[in-house]
């Protein structure tokens, strides 16, 4: 099969179309001929390891699984012999941020991991975006421990993780405050927000509300800027992991 190879770390050009094996699935895996998928904030951060921690999973010094391709979606061309939840010619999108792979023709994905039945009425290019930024948004909202009737502010709310962040929040039960530009404030209302701060015309931080979480899901915010604004027991989050990964080490 042909798929996008990057054998070391670096800038997007140590990336190569080539021929290279097509996957067999194992017993509990199925195997996903990838009709659609993303280049992401996650894909180009391993290829690069711009961030050195990544490499702990990706490989120390070179990576260990080389087509990337965290998101994606297809049809499911043959499976395992212990697999019960999927059968053939089934419409399937998922995550695989382990071993990726979407940047090939083929994949195998263990039928217990991220990769379900595509809704009716997605496309394949539709159903492939939505995993990358709602896994993200999950991981720090279940981080956060957030409970019903809390108060949370989501910063960048029409970004990937922040789009995802505020109809998860939602869902939860959480008292949504979110913070976007002009343009997409109808949008963010459409998802659920409670209250949108504008930040063109508004600084946030001037708001009299206090919150139990505040999420930065484009990290442009500091801990310091928004430590007034939070509840005694209040928690910060941000997507983006600054100097030294420090971000990483505070979670
Ligand atoms: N920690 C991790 O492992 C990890 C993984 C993936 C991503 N990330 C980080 O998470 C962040 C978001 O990723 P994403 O994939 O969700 O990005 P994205 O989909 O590209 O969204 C970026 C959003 O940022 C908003 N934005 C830009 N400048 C802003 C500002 N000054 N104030 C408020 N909003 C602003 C934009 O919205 P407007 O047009 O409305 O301004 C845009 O919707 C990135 O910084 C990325 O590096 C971290």
């Amino acid at each position: 099969m042909r798929a996008i190879v990057y054998s070391k770390y670096g800038p997007p050009e140590v990336a190569k179309l080539m021929a290279v094996p097509k996957p067999l699935p194992k017993d509990n895996e199925v195997l996903v001929k990838v009709y659609s998928s993303t280049v992401n904030r996650t894909d180009s951060g391993f290829r690069s390891a711009e961030y050195f921690i990544s490499r702990f999973w990706t490989g120390l010094l070179r990576p260990k699984y080389q087509i990337l391709g965290c998101e994606f979606a297809g049809i499911i061309e043959e499976i395992g012999q212990h697999v019960t939840t999927f059968k053939k010619g089934d419409k399937v999108f998922g995550f695989n941020d382990k071993t990726c792979g979407g940047h090939g023709e083929y994949l195998t994905i263990a039928e217990t991991d991220a990769v379900i039945n595509m809704p009716d009425n997605l496309s394949y290019d539709e159903a492939a975006p939505l995993t990358e930024g709602a896994h993200y948004a999950l991981v720090d909202i279940r981080a956060a421990k957030v409970e019903p009737g809390q108060n949370v502010l989501v910063y960048g709310a029409t970004g990937a993780i922040g789009s995802a962040a505020v109809q998860l929040l939602k869902h939860f039960g959480a008292i949504v405050t979110a913070v976007c530009n002009t343009k997409n404030v109808g949008l963010v209302k459409s998802l659920g927000a409670d209250t949108v701060i504008d930040y063109q015309t508004q600084d946030f931080t001037k708001t009299e509300d206090k919150f139990d979480f505040i999420f930065d899901a484009v990290g442009k915010s500091s801990f310091g800027q928004c430590k007034p604004l939070l509840t005694k027991k209040g928690i910060y989050i941000s997507t983006e992991l600054g100097k030294m990964e420090r971000i990483y080490f505070l979670h």
